[in-house]
């Protein structure tokens, strides 16, 4: 694979890159005009998604038989990635798994740094650089924001990088969880996307799946959001000042009945208290930023309800039986999404027919 000229220039110091707008800093994440470190939501544009989309569809029906499921699992049966998940993941970390096992890569993991020799003192740097001496991908969910750009920042300077995959940063980044919403959506819209009304609700502040989210909706043609929330955790002005800056109309409220109506789609989500300082979600009643099985009257027949999930009681569990609920589907999409976007990386993904 030929290193873009942007890898191989001299390369400014972590801290000068860092703040740098992500236009600037994408070329450094890309290879030959291809995604390579998929870090930020804002890298996926609308023609690899509908290209991640397709090639997704593609691996589902391709794996359904016997014969398709072993020549996919040969495309990349010469590669070995691994998962660093060093904050806890049930469904993010299970299908990256799986999506690897899809494609044939042979997987490694550590999921606790006590089970590490950051233990005796390695920098997690140093940590990550070792992984890049074994394997060939790296997919990593990690508690502070930033720490996987700076890996990746950090791999593409050494003389074997490999490409990072963002499994969710701090509470900044969730890009494929990003992707694999946009999937949901794109499957339950039939592919008709442009002009929706998306509705997120919840903890808008500190989630990392709502704030990726909004960055993909530049992609789409007359969108308009509603950001329902206890005013306490409101969406951050970085995120609306993005919406503005891509002139994606926005309203904020936390009357969650009065703008259900008029949705086609709505992304709950939990109350994220582990990014507590002092117990201040315990101040918060979050019961009005609930879906309760009566709301199932007042939604559009063609809205859909999702969730990144976990789910704690922000949706009641009678709801799932409604065929508008898909989170449980959307959780399955999010194997395919990423199998589509590992292919993709490695480059096999025409190979997918
Ligand atoms: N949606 C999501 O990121 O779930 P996990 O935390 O279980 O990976």
């Amino acid at each position: 694979m030929q290193r873009t000229q942007a890898m191989t220039s001299v390369q400014p110091d972590w801290e000068n890159f860092y703040p740098r707008p992500i236009s600037e800093k994408t070329p450094f994440f890309s290879k030959d005009g291809r995604l390579y470190d998929c870090l930020f939501a804002q890298q996926l544009n609308r023609e690899l998604l509908e290209h991640l989309f397709s090639t997704a569809d593609r691996l589902r029906a391709v794996t359904q038989k016997k014969d398709g499921a072993d020549y996919v699992s040969a495309l990349l049966s010469d590669k070995r990635a691994m998962l660093y998940f060093v904050q806890p993941s049930t469904r993010t970390f299970m299908s990256f798994l799986n999506a690897c096992h899809i494609l044939g890569i042979k997987t490694s993991e550590i999921r606790d740094t006590t089970t590490s020799s950051e233990v005796k003192g390695e920098t997690p740097e140093d940590t990550v650089r070792t992984f890049s001496s074994y394997v060939d991908m790296i997919i990593m969910r990690h508690p502070a924001p930033g720490f996987v750009e700076k890996t990746a920042w950090l791999m593409n300077r050494t003389g074997r990088p490999v490409p990072i995959v963002n499994g969710g940063s701090g509470k900044d980044q969730h890009p494929t969880q990003a992707l694999l919403d946009m999937y949901t959506l794109h499957r339950s819209f039939g592919g008709e996307l442009d002009g929706k009304h998306i509705v997120m609700v919840g903890d808008l502040k500190r989630g990392r799946t709502v704030r990726s989210l909004s960055y993909l909706m530049k992609n789409y043609k007359n969108v308009s959001l509603s950001f329902v929330s206890p005013r306490q955790f409101c969406m951050e002005p970085d995120i609306l000042e993005f919406l503005k800056r891509h002139n994606i109309p926005f309203t904020e409220t936390e009357d969650f009945k009065g703008v259900m109506k008029s949705a086609d789609a709505i992304y709950m989500t939990r109350i994220q208290d582990e990014h507590d300082k002092s117990g201040e979600s315990k101040a918060v009643d979050y019961s009005p930023f609930h879906f309760r099985k009566e709301h199932l009257d007042l939604i559009k027949k063609t809205c859909v309800i999702l969730h990144p999930l976990p789910r704690r009681h922000e949706i009641e569990v009678t709801v799932d039986d409604d065929p508008r609920a898909v989170f449980w589907r959307q959780e399955r999409n999010g194997m395919w999404a990423r199998a589509a976007l590992m292919a993709y990386i490695f480059g096999v993904d025409g190979k997918i027919r």
